[in-house]
């Protein structure tokens, strides 16, 4: 089988829109953790505006910029707290508001991992069960396993914002390499095509 090793680009967003925010904590410290020939380009959702589908939300900038970031990427990362059991709104509001019209969703068959960081005990997993649920929706490609619960978050990063939980870090490396080599078969499977 040919190898392609051009280098793979995944999007990665969620977060909260708070300074000290954990869960941005955690993707950039996952842009360190990228295996090789890989990068992780951080975008930010915090400009899009609550959906209206009245709205000309084809042409709002900051829509058409997530949904044009999401679907030039190889693959995606999302890491989200947990609010209330479930996705926070601002999170949930920008996938719906590139989720239509349904011919223009950037999830529909892109291969995608996520990840969450909680102050709590259970890691914010109520809220990953409910974004599976959206992006099985969206036709995304979720990759399963293994699953990636930061719990107690104020305790498992360092000054530098670096995880000090090797457990975690190593659940993320193998979250990791089995996204970028999905993403690589994909690629190797279409030079055969
Ligand atoms: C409105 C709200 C609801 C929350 N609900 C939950 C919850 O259901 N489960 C949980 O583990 N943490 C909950 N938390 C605490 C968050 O896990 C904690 O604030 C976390 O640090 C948020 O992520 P961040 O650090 O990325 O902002 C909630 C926080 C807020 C502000």
């Amino acid at each position: 089988m040919q190898e392609d090793n051009r280098e793979i680009t995944i999007i990665g967003f969620g977060g909260s829109l708070r300074k000290g925010s954990y869960n941005r904590m955690l993707l950039k410290d996952v842009q360190r953790l990228m295996p090789e020939n890989s990068i992780l380009e951080i975008t930010d959702i915090s400009k899009i505006p609550i959906y209206n589908e009245d709205a000309d939300n084809e042409n709002n900038i900051n829509i058409v910029n997530f949904r044009e970031s999401i679907k030039r990427a190889d693959g995606f990362i999302i890491a989200t707290p947990e609010y209330n059991y479930s996705i926070p709104g601002f999170l949930k509001n920008a996938i719906d508001s590139v989720s239509k019209p349904a011919d223009k969703n950037p999830f529909a068959g892109k291969p995608g991992v996520i990840m969450s960081a909680s102050m709590g005990m259970l890691g914010g997993s109520r809220a990953q069960y409910h974004l599976r649920q959206v992006l099985t929706c969206l036709d995304a490609r979720l990759i399963n396993r293994p699953e990636v619960f930061i719990n107690f978050a104020p305790k498992k990063f360092d000054e530098n914002g670096h995880l000090t939980d090797e457990m975690a870090v190593k659940f993320i490396l193998e979250l990791l390499n089995k996204l970028i080599q999905e993403i690589r078969l994909e690629r190797s499977v279409q030079i055969k095509i």
